[in-house]
């Protein structure tokens, strides 16, 4: 698996650094309040285990999924998986994501919460790649920027595979050239 990756992006040292500052930030933020992270099924899944174990102040957790993917292409289109078990009208929001690319994922939520009567919206996200953004949204929170390319591992994945490596790489475009 590992002979598929050209260059480790983010670190197993630097996830941990990555989660303990967003916590703190979070922590203080919503100190006080009831805090929902909602994160987006499946790739964002480790990075939520990860950031609500660096969250010191009451909160609760539901997942969504959606689909926008096939292979390494977005097809624009946002296809609802799963719909949220908590009634999000009044609630604080902060919806985890694993990365932050075209943005039609993320605005296409917001636009559905938004329409649901939350108090309050916010995106945390663990990559963003603002290079290839199509919507117009940005996040609150960010782990790191990263450059243009398609990265694998800690969550992220190609055709479901690659999710469970420790860190986030370049996957080698020798993997995708001929598919
Ligand atoms: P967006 O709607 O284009 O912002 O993309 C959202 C989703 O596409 C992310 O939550 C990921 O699941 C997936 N995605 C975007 N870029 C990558 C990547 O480089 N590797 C793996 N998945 C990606
Ligand atoms: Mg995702």
């Amino acid at each position: 698996m590992t002979e598929d990756i050209s260059k480790i992006l983010v670190s197993e040292e630097e996830i941990k650094e990555i989660c303990s500052r967003l916590g703190k930030q979070i922590s203080e933020d919503y100190k006080g309040k009831k805090l929902f992270l909602v994160s987006v099924l499946k790739g964002a899944v480790v990075f939520m285990a990860d950031l609500m174990r660096n969250i010191t102040c009451d909160c609760e957790i539901d997942f969504m999924a959606v689909s926008s993917y096939s292979g390494t292409k977005t097809t624009g289109v946002v296809k609802f998986k799963k719909d949220l078990d908590i009634n999000p009208e009044g609630c604080d929001i902060l919806l985890v994501e694993d990365i932050l690319d075209s943005g039609v994922t993320l605005s296409y939520l917001k636009d559905v919460l938004i329409g649901r009567n939350a108090a309050s919206i916010k995106i945390c996200t663990f990559l963003d790649k603002p290079a290839n953004r199509q919507a117009d949204i940005s996040a609150d929170y960010v782990g790191k920027i990263i450059p243009d390319e398609f990265v694998v591992g800690y969550g992220l994945d190609y055709d479901e595979k690659y999710r469970n490596l420790p860190f986030v790489g370049v996957l080698s475009s020798k993997v995708y050239a001929d598919k």
